[in-house]
C-alpha cells in the first residue's frame, strides 16, 4: 500500500505571516488543505501522515479530518521536529505496518498535481529505487565567492531543480533514515547517502514550492487552477444489482410506487428491487458498501419499510460521506409489470428522492432464464457521484 507523509511543521520563517507556513491560508483555505485535498482525491488509497505544528496539533488535526471525510481512518496526524528531517522521520515512525511504497511531501508544494504523485508511485514500483519529480534548470547558474563576483559558469544542461513528493522503497528510507548521520537538504540525498540509486520522473512548475511572500500571491492566482483540478478526480461510478421473485400474494412495489393488480415481490421487506438496486449502486460510488451492510435485517427501523425509505436514507449517507449525486440510471430486466405508461412518474418519483437526473428503462430476455420465464424480475443501476468537498 501507498503511505504519504506530509511535512507541514516547520514555521515559515521567510513568509513572515507569524504563523506556520501549513496553516497560512491561500483564497480561504490553508496550505496544508490544499495539498491533503490532492492527496486525498488520488485514484489508489493511501495511508496518510500528517506531520504538523506541535503548537496546533489539534487545530491542525481537526482540519486534517475535515479534508479526509470518509478517508480519516488512512489518516494519522504527529507533531513534527526540530529540522525538516526530524519531521519526516517522526511521520516515517506513525506509518502503518503495510505501506511498501511511501511518498514525502512538503506541505508548502500546496498546488502539487496528483498526477505527479501517481508518477512517482508508479516510478518507485517499476525501478525498486528513490524517485524524486525533477524541472530543467532554466536560468543560468554562477558560482560566486563570498564577496559576490563570479568564479564560473555552471552547466546547466547536467542540472535539475527537484520538487516532491520524492518516492521511496519503505524498508530502505526506514533503514536510511536510521542510519543517517546527518542532516540533509532533502530525503533523496539522505537515501542516496545509504547507498540506494535515486531516478528523476517529470516535474511539474505547479508543484512549486510556497516559500516567500511573493511565492504567496503566486499561489493565491493559482486558486483558479485547482478549481478545473480534472474530472478524473472528483467522478465516481457505481453499480447496483438487485432480484426478487415474484409472489402472487403480495402487493408489488417498484421504484417506491404502488403497481395495483400486478403480483407482487418477495424479501424481507417489499422486495422493491428497483428501489435497492439505486441503493447499493449509490453506496457503490461512495465506496460505502452495500444495502445489506447499511440496513441490517434487524434494524427495527426498517421492518416491513418500503423502498423510498432505504433511498432516502441512503442519500443523506452519501451526502455525508461528502458527495453530490450527478445522475442515476436503472434498467428493469422483466417481463412485467410493463414499465411504459408509469416511466415518466417513477422517473420523477425516485428523481424528487435522489436530487438528480434518475433515467428508467425496461427489457426482457427473449424468454430465456428465470426472467423470461416470469419467475422474478432483476434491475441493475448505476450512479455517478461527484466529490463535493
Ligand atoms: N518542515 C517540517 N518541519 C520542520 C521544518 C520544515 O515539517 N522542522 C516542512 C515545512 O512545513 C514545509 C517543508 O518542510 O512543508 C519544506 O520546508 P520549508 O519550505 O523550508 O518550510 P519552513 O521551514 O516552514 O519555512 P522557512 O524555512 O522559511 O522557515
Ligand atoms: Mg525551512
Amino acid at each position: 500500500m501507498i503511505g504519504v507523509i506530509i511535512v507541514a511543521a516547520g514555521s515559515g520563517s521567510r513568509l513572515g505571516q507569524g504563523r506556520p507556513k501549513a496553516l497560512v491560508p491561500v483564497a480561504g483555505r490553508s496550505i496544508l488543505e490544499h495539498a491533503l485535498r490532492t492527496v486525498f482525491s488520488l485514484p489508489e488509497a493511501a495511508r496518510v501522515v500528517v506531520v504538523a505544528p506541535a503548537d496546533d496539533l489539534e487545530a491542525t488535526a481537526g482540519l486534517c479530518r475535515a479534508v479526509a471525510g470518509v478517508a480519516a481512518g488512512h489518516l494519522t496526524v504527529v507533531p513534527g521536529g526540530a529540522t525538516r528531517q526530524d519531521s519526516v522521520q517522526a511521520g516515517l515512525a506513525a506509518l502503518a505496518a503495510d505501506v511498501d511504497v511511501v511518498m514525502v511531501h512538503d506541505a508548502a508544494r500546496a498546488f502539487t498535481p496528483a498526477a505527479q504523485f501517481e508518477l512517482v508511485a508508479s516510478a518507485v514500483r517499476a525501478t525498486g529505487g528513490g524517485v524524486v519529480p525533477a524541472l530543467a534548470v532554466s536560468d543560468t547558474i554562477k558560482q560566486t565567492d563570498e564577496a559576490g563576483r563570479v568564479l564560473r559558469t555552471v552547466d546547466r544542461s547536467a542540472l535539475v531543480a527537484v520538487q516532491t513528493p520524492q518516492g521511496f522503497p519503505r524498508a530502505a528510507l526506514d533503514a536510511a533514515y536510521a542510519a543517517a548521520a546527518r542532516e540533509h537538504t532533502d530525503d533523496a540525498a539522505l537515501f542516496a547517502e545509504a547507498g540506494h540509486p535515486v531516478t528523476t520522473v517529470a516535474g511539474d512548475a505547479l508543484a512549486f514550492k510556497i516559500t516567500t511572500p511573493w511565492d504567496l500571491r503566486r499561489a493565491e492566482s493559482l486558486e483558479r487552477i485547482e478549481t478545473v483540478e480534472p474530472a478524473r478526480t472528483r467522478i465516481r461510478s457505481g453499480i447496483g444489482i438487485d432480484v426478487h421473485g415474484f409472489d402472487v400474494d403480495a402487493e408489488l412495489w417498484l421504484g417506491g410506487l404502488f403497481w395495483p393488480g400486478e403480483p407482487g415481490l418477495s424479501g424481507h421487506s417489499d422486495g422493491d428491487a428497483v428501489a435497492h438496486s439505486v441503493c447499493d449502486a449509490l453506496l457503490s460510488a461512495a465506496g460505502l458498501g452495500d444495502i445489506g451492510g447499511l440496513f441490517g435485517t434487524d434494524d427495527e427501523r426498517f421492518a416491513g419499510a418500503h423502498g423510498d425509505v432505504f433511498l432516502r436514507e441512503t442519500v443523506r449517507v452519501v451526502a455525508a460521506a461528502g458527495f453530490e449525486i450527478v445522475n442515476v440510471a436503472v434498467q428493469i430486466v422483466a417481463r412485467r409489470p410493463k414499465l411504459s405508461p408509469r416511466r415518466i412518474e417513477i422517473e420523477e418519483f425516485l428523481g424528487g428522492l435522489v436530487g438528480a437526473p434518475v433515467s428508467v428503462s425496461a427489457t426482457t430476455t427473449d424468454g430465456l432464464g428465470f426472467t423470461g420465464r416470469g419467475d422474478g424480475i432483476a434491475v441493475v443501476s448505476t450512479a455517478l457521484l461527484e466529490v463535493s468537498r
